[in-house]
């Protein structure tokens, strides 16, 4: 296995940090894995606005996946990204199959992101003591979703 000749981190604060980091990235591949999921298969009266707006969440939760593993390359260890794993790990709910209403969709999809905007919680508390730079990063990426998150729930009113 090959290792960066210069660390930012000792090896205790690395590991947490990327572990707590990786957890989140696990939560954020899948979440727009079924974000995308649930964009093709949605169906009902407000189809177009729900449907670009899955399209708008998934873009910024991508950024996010992007940003979290190469937070995690640049801390020197190897991110992971690989299906499997991403799916047995992920903390979310399933995803979920078949034609889905706007109303099933905007409720199943606001629970996701609200599991992973718990977990980036989290995560946030645990490197407020070891990295504040990847706490940073995650409190950038937490409000981004907890923004998307009320303007899809607002819809369930
Ligand atoms: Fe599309």
């Amino acid at each position: 296995m090959t290792e960066l000749k210069r660390q930012i981190l000792d090896k205790g604060d690395r590991d947490n940090t990327t572990a707590a980091l990786q957890a989140c990235l696990y939560d954020l591949i899948d979440l727009a894995l079924q974000g995308k999921q649930a964009h093709w298969n949605l169906v009902g009266s407000r189809f177009r606005s729900v449907h670009l707006q899955l399209d708008e969440i998934i873009a910024s939760v991508r950024a996010a996946s992007d940003d979290v593993a190469e937070r995690i390359a640049t801390l020197g260890v190897a991110a992971d990204g690989r299906a499997t794993p991403v799916g047995s790990t992920s903390r979310l709910e399933g995803g979920v199959s078949g034609l889905q209403t706007v109303e099933s969709t905007v409720k199943y999809y606001a629970d996701r992101l609200a599991t992973a905007i718990s977990g980036l919680r989290v995560a946030i508390e645990t490197l407020a003591e070891v990295d504040p730079i990847s706490e940073d990063l995650l409190v950038g990426i937490s409000a981004g979703l907890e923004k998307h998150l009320w303007m899809l729930q607002t819809q369930e009113v």
